[in-house]
């Protein structure tokens, strides 16, 4: 194990009901409410007016922002921005998924930076002060909900760049699963192959000696995939969605990590293409992260073949340890198709075209990835392997 501190601050209110935990929340951060939302999906499902009504009863001043995009862009940061300066807002409540949290970061820190965010989103400056916020969560993937990271994109320029900062933790997070009983089919297989594309990130790792790390991984990857195919047919049980909200905060809150360094790669890899073509961020992952398991399996063969083993059950006997990990990439790729992922670039009309635009934007901070480093000719590599 490397050497570690381990510290999240954000209190988790998890279970039916827990949006009552607003009422004991929300009066220690002010007066003045900034309440951010997506497209309208809280509106159609009844959670838009329940939190109104908390925020009523409190006796808050509330002041709006919607239209939070999937793939959250700049100009609706800045108008957010813009928003809390106007109006000297105190603390900015997130109702939706990973989107509107990200974008709800951005607002928070960018509040108090003098300069454009952009800066800090492309770690050109780090802020110094952030606006309290809070959030509750409508889609169980991202994590965002009790981590530090945000996803930005700048759709002039077609970037998307993560970045994060500690003073952007979530003060609080309320997961109630009922509230993500409404998230539609694709959105929820997007959800499932995020949240197991962030337990890969950090599962393939060189670090050595982490048998209670991989442990934790490969126990959540086969909860995930137990409840996912029976999930996807039935949305509204509660139960399943319990288990893959749950699944999706652990799998991205540092629980997973502590101690080792994850690869990230494949995020970066899915981040350029999201940047060019606005497709889902889960949708691009099912697609990319078989090919890049592929493309660096003699980085270390052994990984693979426990991740074979020990999440798919493939049976080694009689097998070489590069067929047993071969085994273990083809049965991800089943299981995501099964469950309804697309699995080519070409699902999303995507053609060769751009493939050298994305990979410079891939390429943009130079070689990444730890499990193995990845060069300009690996990312092209993986591209024309996902087209
Ligand atoms: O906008 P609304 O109308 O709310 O609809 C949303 C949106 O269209 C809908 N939705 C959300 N909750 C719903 C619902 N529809 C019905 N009922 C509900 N309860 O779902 C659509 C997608 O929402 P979005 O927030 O975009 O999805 P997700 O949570 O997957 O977030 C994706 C973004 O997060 C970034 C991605 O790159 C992408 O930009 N990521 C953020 C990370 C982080 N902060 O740690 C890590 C991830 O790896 C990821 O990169
Ligand atoms: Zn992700």
């Amino acid at each position: 194990m490397n050497r570690f501190t381990f510290h999240n601050p954000t209190r988790l209110h998890f279970g039916k009901g827990t949006l009552n935990h607003l009422s004991e929340e929300l009066p220690q951060y002010g007066n003045k409410v900034l309440l951010v939302y997506g497209g309208g999906s809280i509106k159609r499902n009844s959670l838009y007016d329940q939190v109104i009504g908390k925020l009523n009863e409190l006796g808050v001043q509330v002041y709006e922002l919607s239209g939070v995009e999937p793939n959250p862009r700049l100009t609706t940061v800045q108008q957010g921005i813009d928003l809390c300066k106007q109006e000297n807002i105190d603390f900015i409540l997130a109702v939706g998924g990973g989107s509107v949290i990200d974008c709800v970061k951005a607002i928070s820190i960018g509040v108090y930076y003098e300069g454009d965010v952009w800066d800090i989103i492309t770690h050109k400056a780090t802020g110094k002060k952030a606006l309290p916020f809070g959030t509750v969560l409508t889609l169980a993937a991202t994590g965002s909900e009790m981590n530090t990271n945000s996803v930005i994109t700048n759709w002039e320029t077609k970037e998307k760049y993560g970045w994060g900062s500690p003073l952007v933790y979530p003060k609080f997070s309320i997961l109630d699963p009922v509230n993500t009983f409404t998230v539609p089919k694709d959105q929820t297989i997007y959800g499932i192959v995020d949240i197991m594309s962030h337990i890969f990130e950090q599962y393939f790792n060189h670090t050595g000696n982490t048998p209670v790390q991989d442990g934790f991984c490969e126990s959540l990857l086969r909860t995930v995939i137990a409840a996912a195919p029976a999930l996807v047919d039935n949305l509204d049980n509660y139960e399943l969605r319990e288990t893959v909200l749950y699944s999706g905060t652990i799998a991205l809150n540092g629980m997973l990590s502590m101690g080792m360094a994850g690869d990230w790669a494949t995020h970066n890899i899915e981040h350029a293409v999201s940047a060019v073509y606005d497709i889902p961020h889960g949708g691009g992952l099912a697609i990319l992260f078989p090919n890049w398991m592929e493309h660096v399996l003699d980085s270390g063969v052994d990984r693979f073949k426990q991740f074979a083993v020990n999440v798919f059950g493939i049976d080694p006997a009689g097998k070489s340890d590069r067929d047993v990990a071969l085994a273990g990439i083809h049965a991800l790729r089943s299981f995501w198709s099964g469950i309804g992922a697309q699995s080519r670039l070409a699902d999303y009309d995507i053609s060769d075209d751009q493939l050298d635009v994305m990979t410079e934007k891939a390429m943009v901070y130079g070689p990444f990835g730890h499990f193995q480093r990845l060069e300009r000719d690996d990312v092209l590599a993986i591209y024309r392997k996902s087209l």
